[in-house]
């Protein structure tokens, strides 16, 4: 073979690999920005793709690699992976991803779901905000192990002050319970909450951030909806546990985020069912089973995962260590780290529609 059908067959090669979040050949996708071949020493390949990229980058380029060297054995390759450029949000500029976790119920785990996605998500190297925009109760200064703590504040060069998040288990972390107590918090009404919302994400210095994650009171009022109208979100998970009574709410939930024209990134099912530690073989449906699939279906969204009821979850909560963030946790971590990793499969869904249409907005 000559040198040059050496050259398409690999281009060809390369272009038949599939990027396994949208099903699609990396040709279909224009990922292959420049393959340069010099002799048989050396082989540079720059690939650009819809971000982000955490999950997927070491997978493409070890099949990248794998198909370069069957060709060019001998060749030193190296591979430049970019990422597209999303339209900036307006809103937090600096932030790529911005994701609100929700529920319409109370007391399903969202708070302990936020927290435990967020340092998942901070494992795989990305740049994690967790904003505890529960306004009434906060719960991230506590599961965080930073409670009674006080936010440093600072005058920037645009005359503005800004509080400065903490930085805890490799996310950086900021709520309202910093700038005042839990009691403090609990007694605060209607417009001044949306008052201290707006200042928690304007007045917050975050820095260059991958993702944001928005811990949301529960429910689907004013306040919810105010939030969800301010901040460009990338998406909204909403979590639930499998019985009737919750999943009427989540229908609510879903119902208020279409109607800002929030999308909707799947549904994740806590306190799933029980397995008793030191009886494997049993598995027990406490709060009833299939619900969180059946209301995903129903309403056209995935169900991202399911999370057990695990005593320890609740006990690291408690004791301001994380789940996922403890060593002694084991291989259980996976429940909450698949969910991630499917959560960003959505998100990136959603990034490839925004590069496809940029600045366009549609509302009926
Ligand atoms: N999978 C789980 N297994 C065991 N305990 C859990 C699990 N998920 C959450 N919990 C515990 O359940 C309680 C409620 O969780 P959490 O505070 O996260 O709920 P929430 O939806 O944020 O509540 P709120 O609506 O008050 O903000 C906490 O004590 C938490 O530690
Ligand atoms: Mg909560």
């Amino acid at each position: 073979m000559s040198q040059s059908d050496i050259l398409v067959q690999l281009r060809q090669e390369l272009g038949a690999i599939v990027d396994p979040d949208f099903g699609v050949s990396f040709e279909e996708l224009q990922a292959i920005h420049t393959l340069e071949v010099k002799q048989d020493t050396s082989v540079e390949l720059y690939l650009e793709f819809v971000p982000p990229l955490h999950y997927v980058a070491k997978g493409f380029d070890e099949q990248c690699k794998a198909i370069i060297l069957k060709h060019f054995p001998n060749a030193e390759v190296m591979i430049y992976v970019r990422e597209k450029e999303l339209p900036t949000n307006p809103v937090l500029p600096q932030v790529q991803n911005l994701i609100a976790v929700a529920s319409g119920k109370g007391g399903v785990g969202k708070s302990t779901v936020a927290a435990n996605l967020a340092i998942a998500l901070a494992h795989t190297g990305a740049k994690v905000g967790l904003l505890d925009a529960d306004i009434y109760g906060p719960s991230v200064p506590t599961m965080f192990g930073l409670s009674g703590e006080q936010m440093k504040a600072e005058k920037k060069e645009d005359g503005k002050i800004y509080g400065y998040p903490f930085e805890q288990y490799g996310v950086s972390v900021a709520s309202i319970g910093f700038v005042m107590g839990r009691d403090q918090a609990a007694i605060l009404r209607g417009p001044m909450l949306a008052g201290y919302f707006t200042t928690l994400v304007d007045q917050i210095y975050w820095g260059e951030l991958d993702y944001l994650i928005f811990d949301l009171p529960p429910g689907t009022g004013d306040i919810q909806l105010t939030m969800t109208q301010r901040i460009p979100l990338s998406g909204a998970v909403i979590v639930t546990t499998p019985q009737e009574i919750s999943l009427a709410d989540v229908r609510r939930s879903i119902s208020m985020f279409r109607k800002v024209n929030v999308n909707i990134l799947g549904i994740i099912e806590n306190m799933s069912y029980f397995v008793p530690p030191d009886m494997p073989e049993k598995r027990y449906d406490i709060f009833g089973a299939g619900g969180g699939e059946a209301v995903a279906k129903e309403v056209g969204t995935s169900l991202l995962g399911q999370i057990p009821i695990i005593m320890k979850i609740r006990e690291n909560a408690d004791d301001g260590l994380p789940f996922v963030a403890d060593p002694e946790s084991g291989e259980a971590v996976h429940f909450y780290k698949d969910i991630a990793k499917n959560m960003v499969a959505e998100v990136r869904k959603k990034n490839r529609d925004k590069i496809a249409t940029p600045g366009l907005t549609i509302t009926l």
